[in-house]
């Protein structure tokens, strides 16, 4: 978990990213990734942005669907060594504080994927 800073249609603003959820293939379908996720929303929400995002292949989605995360319709760039290059994978977002809305746009993150 790191936050980062989001670039939509011109405005900058923090967003909390969540990378690296992995359970042990011995262990998967327990509920383990869901209470993971759900501590990682709650120490998210003190960190002080509106949103967190993540990017997972597409199979993976529903998991995150499940916990409240939503899909980037938009472009959306990442910083690679030389230069801004296009997210090859899903990115998704969720709100962390009430009725914050995801702005609509190109999305750059200004820091390297997660
Ligand atoms: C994806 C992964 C983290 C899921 O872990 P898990 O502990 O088995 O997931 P959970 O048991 O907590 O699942 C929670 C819910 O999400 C659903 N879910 C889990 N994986 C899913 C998937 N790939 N697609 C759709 N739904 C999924 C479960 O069915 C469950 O639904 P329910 O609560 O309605 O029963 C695990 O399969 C994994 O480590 N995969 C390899 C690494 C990886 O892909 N990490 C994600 C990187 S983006």
């Amino acid at each position: 978990m790191l936050v980062v800073e989001a670039e939509v249609a011109g405005c900058r603003f923090p967003v909390v990213g969540f990378g690296g959820v992995i359970v042990n293939e011995r262990h998967r379908g327990r509920g383990l990734a869901r209470e993971v996720v759900q501590a990682a929303l709650a120490k998210a929400q003190t960190l002080g942005a509106a949103f967190v995002i993540l990017f997972c292949h597409e199979d993976r989605s529903g998991l995150y669907r499940k916990l409240g995360f939503t899909e980037v319709r938009s472009d959306v760039l990442v910083v690679q060594p030389d230069g801004l290059a296009g997210m090859p994978q899903h990115t998704m977002w969720r709100a962390l504080s009430p009725g914050a809305t995801w702005p609509s746009g190109r999305l750059v993150v200004h820091s390297l994927p997660f």
